[in-house]
């Protein structure tokens, strides 16, 4: 196989057996994963379910996490958090381009910030901004390091509705741009269907549910009743 065509057809993130147990406690149990490069996945699952388990462990941060098989993630990854952990000290930009070197940095730093709406805001500090554009801050600071792959811990768990949806827009967008695979880890069924291509459901340290999303408007409602019924969630609203 030629070297380009192995790149396009080679998982992103490949998980075998992953495992890991808190104090004698199960939370993951061999786990078995792939995304392929450029997919949108969203992870669902109860709370203490062991989303951001995964999510670290994918992460490379996690280092008791046990691979029975593999642990295979790209070298440019990115996380984004339900908190923008945006240093307070740091203006706009410098937040934007901590840790980032290269003479081109500066503008990168700008064309991420215009990317997600806050053109002339490079110089506030953190505390100046809202909290959903504290997020956007926080998704040019992933961004601008042209990751491979997205990992984001409920980015938008903290925002309020209309905020959110927002920013799906924005975050559908600049996937569609970017292309990076994302795992993206929410509460929110809702959130999941409208943004992810495939959705996954943690159930007791294993993936229950894999369910691959057509963007199709009139396949949602089917996707959400199977998606609550496996969380066990009914919805009685009569
Ligand atoms: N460092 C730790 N030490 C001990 N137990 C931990 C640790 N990290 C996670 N756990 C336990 O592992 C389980 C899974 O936690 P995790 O944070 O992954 O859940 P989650 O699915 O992300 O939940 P939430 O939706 O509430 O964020 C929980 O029972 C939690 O108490
Ligand atoms: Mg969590």
């Amino acid at each position: 196989m030629a070297p380009h065509t192995e790149q396009l057809t080679r998982p992103a993130v490949r998980l075998r057996g992953l495992t890991r147990s808190f104090d004698g406690r199960v939370v993951l149990d061999g786990i078995d994963l792939d995304i392929p490069a450029g997919q949108f996945v969203a992870l669902l699952g109860h709370s203490g379910s062991g989303k951001s388990t995964l999510l670290r462990a994918v992460a490379g941060l996690d280092h008791e996490v046990v691979g029975g098989g593999e642990l295979i993630a790209p070298e440019r990854v990115s996380v984004v958090f339900q908190d923008s952990r945006l240093l307070p000290w740091r203006r706009v930009l410098d937040n934007v381009l901590l840790g980032l070197d290269g003479e081109d940095a500066a503008g990168r730093g700008r064309e991420a910030l215009a990317e997600v709406g806050l053109a002339g805001r490079e110089r506030a500090w953190p505390s100046e901004l809202s909290g959903g554009e504290q997020q956007r801050a926080a998704l040019a600071r992933s961004l601008v390091r042209e990751p491979e792959l997205l990992l984001a811990d409920e980015p938008f768990g903290a925002l309020d509705a209309l905020t959110r949806i927002k920013m799906h827009n924005l975050l559908r967008e600049l996937w569609e741009r970017h292309r990076p695979s994302v795992l993206l880890v929410t509460h929110d069924v809702d959130e999941a269907i409208v943004l992810a291509d495939r959705v996954l459901v943690l159930e007791e340290g294993r993936i229950g549910v894999d369910l691959a999303i057509e963007r199709d408007a009139r396949a949602r409602g089917e996707y959400r009743g199977r998606l609550l019924a496996a969380l066990g969630v009914t919805e009685d609203v009569r």
